[in-house]
């Protein structure tokens, strides 16, 4: 978590140098610490099973309670997320990033939005609702919390109708004593789009893919070869690890994976190596080679209660109704967040599109290429090539689930 103070010193030493010292770049540092912290959290909670994550879309869901938040409820977003949202350099900033990241006119759709459910009835703040119309894709949804049945279904439906040929989602509500306080925040994050090489249909076979268990699966696995980028790092502590990176088309996002050497090195020991400075110095010294390329075909949807996760980043007074400060957005009673939802999906296949039908077995042509075969558990992300803002980050430890 970043503290207060390095925001303010960073903000210092761009007005010492008379503006000259990029602040974006800060914030994009700043952004990836806490889209990392958050992976970190999550993935420590669930330490098994496959998961997905759009740090960008939980962020900017943030942002827009953030600019209703006031006294220690702004104080604790302003401290995980790293940035005061009233300052309009950062909502240039978090608006540019935000264009780019959906902009779909050069191959990849990231499809992204944020709703905040309120009771129908209840008075907002008109300035409110103003920034809120400007803000990333973010819509106000009135619902009555006293029939919460209904509500939930109202957020399931929200749920399902924004993650494109997502399953259906279901959450309950439960009866809360003073329904007329509570608000729900929804985030979701889709991607969709094709490699730049794309993987033929018909080099995919079954291949064995053990897990963290040692169990041995046979699982539909992608091959091609190719010109990739790709590194070995050897990080204290830690066993040596292998990163490729696999360009989408257009090459404005790529998908980086990481393996670890030795199937026993445990994917929470490489989580918890995770910072900025280690992505982007994998992204920085790859270098292009002629490889084999073995991937398993994955399909992930990840739904988290983030009323779990973010207390460990210090967000805590804002699902305390008590202490939740929410007066920017409403002057009547006391707001506080009874729900915090966020819902991720992917889907790897060997063009990007949903793969279907049997895969034919082929005898691969023996090369002298060097091996990139995820024949084991590894990490995963989604990283845009020009800003390096992490779109996703996720791991795969069984792919046929
Ligand atoms: C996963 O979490 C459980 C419970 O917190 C812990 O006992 C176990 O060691 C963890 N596994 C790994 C691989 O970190
Ligand atoms: C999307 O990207 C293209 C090409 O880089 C650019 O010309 C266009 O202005 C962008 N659109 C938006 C809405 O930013
Ligand atoms: C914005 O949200 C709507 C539905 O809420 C969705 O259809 C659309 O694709 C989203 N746009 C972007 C750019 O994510
Ligand atoms: C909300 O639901 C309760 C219980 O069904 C009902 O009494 C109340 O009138 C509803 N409020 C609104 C604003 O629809
Ligand atoms: C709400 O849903 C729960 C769980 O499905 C159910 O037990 C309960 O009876 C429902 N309440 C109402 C008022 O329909």
């Amino acid at each position: 978590m970043l503290p207060l103070v390095f925001t303010v010193l960073i903000l210092c030493s761009c007005f010492l140098n008379d503006g000259s010292c990029d602040l974006y770049d800060e914030l994009r540092e700043l952004k990836t610490e806490f889209d990392i912290s958050l992976y970190q959290q999550l993935a420590e909670l669930e330490n098994r099973t496959n998961l997905i994550v759009a740090p960008a879309s939980v962020a900017l869901s943030l942002g827009l309670l953030q600019f209703g938040a006031q006294g220690n409820t702004f104080t604790q977003l302003e401290n995980a997320l790293g940035y005061n949202i009233h300052d309009p350099r950062v909502q240039e900033f978090l608006h540019a990033e935000y264009e780019d990241m959906t902009n779909s006119s050069q191959g990849p759709v990231v499809q992204l939005a944020c709703a905040l459910f309120v009771q129908a009835g209840g008075h907002l703040s008109p300035c409110f609702i103003d920034h809120m119309a400007l803000w990333a894709n973010s819509s106000l949804q009135k619902t009555n919390f006293s029939e919460p049945n209904r509500t939930a279904s109202q957020i399931n439906e929200w749920l399902t109708s924004n993650t494109e040929g997502g399953e259906a989602d279901c959450i309950y509500l439960d009866t809360v004593d003073s329904p007329l306080n509570q608000m729900a925040v929804v985030s979701t994050m889709y991607f969709k789009s094709i490699w730049q090489e794309k993987f033929s249909f018909k080099d995919t076979q079954f291949l064995p893919f053990t897990t963290a268990e040692g169990i041995t699966l046979e699982v539909p696995t992608m091959y091609q070869m190719a010109e990739v980028n790709y590194g070995q790092f050897h990080a204290p502590s830690l066993e040596q690890l292998s990163v490729v990176e696999l360009p989408y088309l257009g090459e404005r996002v790529s998908m980086f994976v990481v393996l670890p050497n030795d199937r026993r090195t445990s994917l929470s020991l490489l989580e918890s190596h995770l910072s900025s400075n280690v992505i982007t110095l994998w992204a920085n010294s790859l270098k292009r080679m002629k490889m084999d390329v073995f991937l398993p075909r994955f399909r992930i949807q990840s739904r988290f209660d983030l009323k779990v996760v973010l207390p460990a980043l210090g967000i805590t007074d804002m699902f305390d109704p008590t202490k939740a400060d929410f007066k920017g957005i409403s002057d009547q009673g006391s707001l506080y967040i009874s729900e915090a939802i966020h819902k991720a999906k992917i889907e790897v296949t060997e063009k990007g599109t949903k793969a279907s039908g049997a895969t034919a077995m082929v005898l691969l042509k023996r090369s002298r290429s060097p091996i990139f075969k995820a024949d084991r558990p590894f990490l995963f992300f989604l990283r845009h090539t020009n800003t390096g803002s992490v779109l996703f980050i996720g791991r795969v430890t069984n792919p046929s689930e």
